[in-house]
């Protein structure tokens, strides 16, 4: 879908794998030419599977440029790069990010704000690089992938979930405010994609070594059991398997919404996602949500 003025130019963070290097794929080989498209990545060492996945559009309406969204020259920097050349920015995918999770008993201060230097204040940095542009053209789009922990936040997923629901928070405000000047802002609420998104939470994230850890830090046994249930809950969840969904059907989702005349503010991924985020909305009190888990993770020696 082209501007008036030809195609749209677009700055999508996160490129290296996963959903940011399947989104810039997916806009770059549209069938109708309709964006130009800066893949960005903090370290462009790691290119080649962009690269391979571009085939024909690289540096045709594919290019890659270094991006860290936690570090301000390089926010700076990349936006100029692509507003020199085009005297515009049609859209931004704030899409990098990290998860984390585990104990919050064992979560250092600096880890958590390490977490939220890239969750948060990164797409929100880059907001407020693009929006005096945006706002001087009249139009924009910036897509904000969350997560469905943006909406829902499950056990040892604290930190997470709390970087998520920030991002949640800024971008509803945001996209009530800027409505006026054409700007619309929204985001993307994913469950589990298959994404190298867990293995690069680094061991000590991943559920099995904190387990170890909690162990090793002498946290108690009772917390140690609601973990493993909370693990359980999750496996033996039926709709585990459907669940997961691939880097490109997020893309899509994506696309869809760049390209709707009137995008949601809130985009759930798939009718799954739809229906589980109907249920806790329609509850303000929130304790659908939290009955739905906390009664299976109660260990019983806690039990009353
Ligand atoms: N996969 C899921 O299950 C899932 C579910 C819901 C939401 N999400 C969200 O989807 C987004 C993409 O995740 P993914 O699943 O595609 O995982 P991924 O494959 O691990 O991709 C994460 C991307 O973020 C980049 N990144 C991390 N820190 C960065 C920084 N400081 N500056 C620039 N880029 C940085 C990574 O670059 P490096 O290669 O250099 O590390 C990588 O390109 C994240 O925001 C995540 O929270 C994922």
């Amino acid at each position: 879908m082209a501007t008036k003025t030809g195609p749209r130019v677009a700055i999508i963070t996160g490129c290296s794998s996963g959903i940011g290097l399947s989104a810039a794929v997916t806009l770059a080989k549209d069938p109708a030419k309709g964006y130009i498209v800066y893949a960005t990545m903090r370290n462009v060492a790691k290119k080649d599977n962009l690269e391979k996945a571009a085939g024909a559009t690289l540096n045709k309406t594919l290019f890659i440029i270094p991006l860290d969204v936690t570090k301000q020259d390089s926010i700076d920097n990349a936006v100029k790069v692509v507003f020199d050349k085009h005297k515009r920015i049609d859209i931004l995918v704030n899409n990098a990010g990290h998860g984390s999770s585990g104990y919050v008993e064992l979560v250092s201060e600096q880890q958590m704000r390490q977490l939220f230097d890239t969750n948060f204040f990164g797409p929100v940095n880059l907001m407020k690089a693009v929006l005096p542009i945006m706002k001087k053209q009249r139009s924009g789009r910036i897509m904000n992938v969350s997560s469905v922990a943006g909406i829902t936040a499950w056990p040892f997923g604290e930190i997470y979930a709390a970087s998520k629901y920030a991002l949640e928070g800024f971008t509803e405000s945001l996209s009530i405010g800027y409505r006026a000047f054409g700007i619309w802002v929204n985001s993307i609420q994913p469950g589990p994609v298959r994404t190298d998104f867990i293995a690069n939470m680094g061991s000590a994230n991943n559920q099995p070594e904190f387990l170890k850890l909690a162990e090793e830090k002498n946290i108690d046994k009772e917390s140690r059991e609601i973990c493993q249930k909370v693990i359980q809950l999750l496996v033996a969840n039926p709709n585990f398997e459907k669940e997961n969904q691939t880097p490109e059907e997020i893309a899509n989702v994506i696309k869809e919404s760049l390209e709707s005349k009137k995008p949601h503010l809130r985009n759930p991924t798939s009718q799954l996602r739809y229906d589980y985020a109907k249920k806790y909305f329609v509850d303000p009190y929130g304790d659908e949500f939290c009955e739905t888990i906390v009664p299976h993770i109660i260990p019983d020696s806690l039990k009353k």
